[in-house]
């Protein structure tokens, strides 16, 4: 836990210019689900699951870290990075002022459908090696899986085996 913190705290999402701080929850807990559960206790739940155990020391973080981003990504791009564009969106990005290679990206996401994650992986956290390999496996077992339109979040409720309130 230690090692997620002490990371994020040198993004731009701890600390920036305007004072908005995107905190752990934001990132990692569907919006809907703050209201009608116990956010912290989901949010353990939902990143950590059931490798919190076996998680004691950084080494042990790095060991796991690929599995756990791998995780985090599935239901990002799952998603369509829903938690990301509960503060960004493109509709309200102005391209004149982004610099060219974001305002070009970002017009070539919006003709193509691509997804915030698809391209700002590792935006609050370091990466481990191999990660855009594991990124493109990610991609291809979601494309791969009927589709069951933008996140199922029942089947996401019962895997994580809680209850609403
Ligand atoms: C709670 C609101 C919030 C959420 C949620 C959030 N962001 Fe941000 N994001 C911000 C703020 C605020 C900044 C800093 C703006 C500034 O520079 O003042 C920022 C900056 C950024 C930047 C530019 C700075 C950099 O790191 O290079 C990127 C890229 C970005 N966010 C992507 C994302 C993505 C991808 C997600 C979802 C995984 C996300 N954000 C979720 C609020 C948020
Ligand atoms: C096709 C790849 C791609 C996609 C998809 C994409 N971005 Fe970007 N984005 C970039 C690149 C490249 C940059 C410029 C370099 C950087 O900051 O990483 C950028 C920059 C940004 C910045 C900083 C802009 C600035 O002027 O400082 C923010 C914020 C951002 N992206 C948010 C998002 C969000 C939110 C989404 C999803 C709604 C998204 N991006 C989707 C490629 C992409
Ligand atoms: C701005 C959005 C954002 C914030 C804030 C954020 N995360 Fe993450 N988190 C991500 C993304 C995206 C990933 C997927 C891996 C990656 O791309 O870095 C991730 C991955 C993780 C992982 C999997 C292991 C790893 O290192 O990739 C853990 C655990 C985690 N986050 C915990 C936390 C905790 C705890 C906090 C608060 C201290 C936090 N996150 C804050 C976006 C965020």
């Amino acid at each position: 836990m230690e090692t997620n913190l002490g990371e994020y705290r040198e993004t731009v999402h701890y600390n920036n210019h305007s004072g908005v701080r995107a905190i752990c929850s934001d990132c990692h807990v569907p919006h809907e689900w703050q209201y009608k559960m116990k956010a912290k206790i989901m949010a353990v739940k939902d990143v950590y699951h059931e490798v919190l155990g076996t998680i004691s020391t950084p080494e042990k973080y790095e060991e796991r870290r690929l599995e756990m981003a791998s995780a985090v990504w599935t239901k990002m791009k799952a998603s369509d990075s829903r938690e990301c564009r509960n503060c960004h969106a493109f509709e309200y990005m102005d391209f004149t002022i982004q610099e060219t290679r974001a305002a070009q990206n970002h017009q070539k996401a919006i003709d193509t459908g691509m997804t915030c994650i698809d391209c700002h992986q590792g935006i609050a956290h370091d990466l481990a090696p191999g990660y855009l390999e594991e990124y493109n496996h990610v991609v291809k077992k979601l494309a791969a899986q009927p589709h069951q339109g933008p996140i199922d979040v029942a089947g996401i409720k019962s895997f994580l085996g809680t209850q609403s309130e």
